[in-house]
Formats: structure tokens, C-alpha cells, sequence
């Protein structure tokens, strides 16, 4: 029987492996995590993600042939092919702080695997990580070798979250990447050979180690730039009249462009595109090449305009100030159908807000009150280091209180802000939300969702980015 272990429990190593066992029910998969209380909760009830459909699949296998454990080297010295699906967080000093990838867990896991090996591996990276990371995992692996054979693949991982399930089950390629030489040809063969299972085999693309390291950095920098294209988009139609879902439907219906991921909104988040950008900015200015870096810290710089821009709407509509007003924040995490906050917009919304002094009132279906409160206490980049390693800060933000329901988060508000496109929040009572809020009633929608003319009926002087402006809002410009 084949035995694949996975080092890391996380978002992507745990839906991974979960839909390799469903369809692999002649291989034994084992996923393994330093953190006790991440595998407590993989072996409970209580998954430590919120996925669609995981729970059913973890459920299907559990105990058959999925396992999750601490016992990191036990499970990685009996596997034949070793994920590896650690954090790969920016680095935050030294050399390349603020934009290098900290490869200190990899390397870890890497020595690690080297110390306990006692036959062949193949080891995986299934984290995102610099362009010849690879390289540097062979020579810790070889030097450390005892004569075993390591030959290392890039299988980048392009799930998204909230439809990983999905994305896993019929995935639009999956991307193998090893050494052109027949132990390496035979590596690549072997980790074809489970994707099989269920991956038609033209979606199965082989290619040198170097073009799959850097596809994943690629394809996620291609992504982030379309929303900041479009978010950018969104201001120049707020100044002209010009409604942006109209300009992104008619640029979609052209076949080179498409329809997909052109919808205006606060801005991108989650743990990937900025750390993958910022990463890929770092790599270009390594190689001197400071315009294409220029180029690509562009799609960075919108972002964060982007969420500037929202703030400042907000105080300058609210008689350019927000001190000690209540604001009702509807949703936190990075997007609707997970419970992810990592480099949400939220966040950098929320500080925004309080740096205003305003008093937040925040409800997300999803994210606890612990989770909130630390990411707006903690340093930036500090999230994506292992949740046990993460600094939990002893003065919670007083201005924040976090609720368990939109009507009670709106209840004498001056504002709303919607921050996650959850389909609840579409379907609200808005007039009894009207009805037992501060007058005038402001809502700030930060992914348009709401039907803004039903709203402006009932009362609300209502935003939606890129659309015509409320005349309440004409004389307010919001230049960040
Ligand atoms: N989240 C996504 O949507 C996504 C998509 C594609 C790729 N990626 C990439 O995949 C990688 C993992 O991301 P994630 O979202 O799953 O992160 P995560 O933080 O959810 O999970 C990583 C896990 O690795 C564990 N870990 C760290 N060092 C370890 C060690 N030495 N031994 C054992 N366990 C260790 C941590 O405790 C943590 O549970 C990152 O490189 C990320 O960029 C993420």
C-alpha cells in the first residue's frame, strides 16, 4: 500500500489530503501538524476549517484510510511521498522583510524529514513558495542524506477558499513540476499516477521544477491584478457617472478577457495573493529586473487604495467624522463561505474606522470574537505564522464588540458596512434595520450586494463602489 504523509493541517494540507483519500481508497493517507489542538479538532467533530463539503468527506474516510496525528515522525519516516504544506509567511525582518517568503518552517519540516528518513521519499511542496525553493530543499535533504534517495516535486496547490471541495474534485489543471532526469521523470510518474485516480489525464501537467514554482506565484498575481484592474476601474466610474458592473459585464463578454473575477469590491484578501505578490516583487528585484517589480507592486498599491478609499467615504459622509458613532461591520472574513480572515480587508477597514475613534459593532457568520480581536491587535504578517506561535494580545480593542447578529450589530448604528458578501446579509430585513438605527442611516456596501434603490427608498443614504453617487455623498470626495 502506498503511504502518503502531509506535513501541515492547514487549509490546504486537510481538504487536500481529505479529497486524495475519498478518491484513493488503496492508499493510506496521514496528515501530521505541530499544532496539538489543530489535530484535536481534525479528530473531532468541530473541524478547525469551515469548508462546503469537507466534513462529508472527512467523515467518508476518518479512520480508514485518513488520519490525522502528532506523531510528525513516525507518519513522515513510513511514507513513501511526503507533502509538504507548511506556512510560508513574509518575512518581517532580516534581509527581505516585508516581502520575502520566511521559509523557517519549511526548512524545519525539510530537516526534519532528513533526520527521520530511513528509505526513498518523495517530498512534495505543496506550500507556495520562492522560485528555487526546491534547490535549496535538495541540498539540505542530500547533505543530510545517509545515502537515501529524495527527489523533489512542485505540486503548487490552486484551490480557492470557500469552493476548495470543489476545486479538489474537478480541479482546471493540476501542476507537476520535478527534475528532468529518469529518477525525476519517475517521480513525476509516481504523483500522476494518484491524481489519476480522478484527474483526467490532460488536466495533468508536467513541467521542470523552476516553471511550476513559478506558475503558482504567476497565476495568483494574474488573479489579484484583474481585481485591482477593476477596483481601479471603480473609482474612475464613481467620478464619472459610469456604474462599474455595467463596464465589467461589457469588458467580460469579450472571449480573450471572460466574465470571471471582475467584480469591484473593498479590495482582495485572504492569506495568498498579497504574500504571493509581494513574494514575486522580492524575486525580481533579486534578479534586477526593478520594472517588472514596479509593475507588479502596482496590483498591491490599488488594494490598499482601494480600502482607503472605503474608509474615507465613510468618515467623509458621516460629517467627516466617526468618533464615538457606532458602525455596524457586516462581515469579517476575506470572502463569503469560509471563516478565513488572513489579510481580510476587514482588518485594515476596522483600523481605518477605529483610528477615527469610531465604536464597531462586528458580525460575521463565521469568524469567532477571539479571531476578530486578535487580528485587529496584531502586527502585520504576524497571522500567518502557526495560530500557537501567534501573539495574543493582552488588551483586547475596547472599541469592538462582536455579535452574533446583524439586526442586534445594527441596533442604534449610524452606518453599516458591509465587508463580506455572505447571502445572508442580501436577504435582511432592511426597514426593521432602518427602523432601529441612528438617523440619517448610512450603508457602506463594500461588494454590491444590496439592491442600493430599494434602500435609498426606505431611507438610507446608501454607497456601492463604482456606482452613480448618492447625491448625500456628490460634494464628498474621497480621495485616499
Ligand atoms: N489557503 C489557501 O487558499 C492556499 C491556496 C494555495 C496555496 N496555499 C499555500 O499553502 C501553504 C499552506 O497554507 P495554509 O493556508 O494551509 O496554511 P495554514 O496556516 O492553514 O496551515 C499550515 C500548517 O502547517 C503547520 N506547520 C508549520 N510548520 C510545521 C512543521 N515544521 N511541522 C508540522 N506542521 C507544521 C502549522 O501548524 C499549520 O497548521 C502556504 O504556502 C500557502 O501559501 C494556500
Amino acid at each position: 500500500m502506498v503511504k502518503i504523509c502531509c506535513i501541515g493541517a492547514g487549509y490546504v494540507g486537510g481538504p487536500t489530503m481529505a479529497v486524495i483519500a475519498l478518491k484513493c481508497p488503496s492508499i493510506e493517507v496521514a496528515v501530521v501538524d505541530i499544532s496539538i489542538t489543530r489535530i484535536n479538532a481534525w479528530n473531532s467533530d468541530q473541524l478547525p476549517i469551515y469548508e462546503p463539503g469537507l466534513e462529508d468527506v472527512v467523515k467518508q474516510c476518518r479512520g480508514k484510510n485518513l488520519f490525522f496525528s502528532t506523531d510528525v515522525e513516525k507518519h513522515v519516516s513510513e511514507a513513501d511521498i511526503i507533502f509538504v504544506s507548511v506556512n510560508t509567511p513574509t518575512k518581517t525582518r532580516g534581509l527581505g522583510a516585508g516581502k520575502a517568503a520566511d521559509l523557517t518552517y519549511w526548512e524545519s519540516a525539510a530537516r526534519m524529514i532528513a533526520d527521520v528518513s530511513k528509505s526513498n521519499k518523495i517530498v512534495v511542496e505543496k506550500s507556495t513558495v520562492p522560485v528555487k525553493t526546491a534547490e535549496a530543499i535538495e541540498k539540505i535533504l542530500t547533505h543530510n542524506s545517509k545515502g537515501i534517495n529524495f527527489q523533489i516535486l512542485s505540486n503548487p496547490e490552486f484551490l480557492a477558499e470557500g469552493t476548495a471541495i470543489q476545486d479538489l474534485l474537478k480541479p482546471d489543471r493540476v501542476l507537476i513540476g520535478g527534475r528532468e532526469t529518469p529518477d525525476g521523470q519517475k517521480a513525476i510518474q509516481a504523483l500522476k499516477d494518484v491524481y489519476a485516480h480522478w484527474v483526467p489525464e490532460d488536466r495533468i501537467l508536467a513541467t521542470n521544477l523552476w516553471s511550476a514554482e513559478l506558475s503558482k506565484l504567476a497565476a495568483n498575481a494574474f488573479l489579484a491584478q484583474r481585481i485591482s484592474s477593476v477596483n481601479a476601474m471603480s473609482a474612475l466610474c464613481e467620478a464619472t457617472g459610469a456604474d462599474v458592473t455595467q463596464v465589467s459585464h461589457a469588458v467580460g463578454k469579450d472571449s480573450r478577457i471572460g466574465p470571471k473575477f471582475l467584480n469591484a469590491s473593498v479590495g482582495f484578501g485572504g492569506s495568498c495573493f498579497q504574500k504571493d505578490i509581494l513574494n514575486l516583487v522580492y524575486i525580481c528585484e533579486c534578479n534586477g529586473l526593478p520594472e517588472v517589480a514596479n509593475y507588479w507592486k502596482q496590483v498591491i498599491k490599488v488594494n490598499d487604495y482601494q480600502k482607503n478609499r472605503f474608509v474615507n467615504r465613510v468618515v467623509s459622509s458621516m460629517f467627516n467624522t466617526v468618533s464615538g458613532k457606532k458602525i455596524a461591520v457586516l462581515g469579517f472574513a476575506f470572502k463569503k463561505d469560509t471563516g478565513d480572515t488572513r489579510e481580510t480587508p476587514a482588518i485594515d477597514v476596522c483600523k481605518g474606522l477605529l483610528g477615527d475613534k469610531a465604536r464597531l459593532s462586528i458580525y460575521d457568520p463565521q469568524v469567532s470574537e477571539e479571531q476578530i480581536q486578535r487580528d485587529l491587535s496584531m502586527n502585520k504578517f504576524d497571522w500567518d505564522h502557526p495560530l500557537h506561535l501567534q501573539p495574543l494580545s493582552p488588551t483586547a480593542v475596547k472599541q469592538v464588540s462582536v455579535v452574533w447578529d446583524a439586526y442586534e450589530a445594527t441596533k442604534d448604528a449610524h452606518g453599516v458596512c458591509i465587508l463580506t458578501e455572505w447571502n445572508e446579509f442580501k436577504t435582511l430585513d432592511y426597514q426593521r434595520i432602518y427602523d432601529n438605527m441612528r438617523k440619517p442611516a448610512f450603508v457602506f456596501d463594500g461588494r454590491n450586494i444590496v439592491n442600493a434603490e430599494k434602500l435609498r427608498e426606505i431611507g438610507f443614504i446608501v454607497y456601492s463602489i463604482g456606482k452613480p453617487l448618492d447625491p448625500w455623498l456628490e460634494d464628498m470626495p474621497a480621495v485616499a
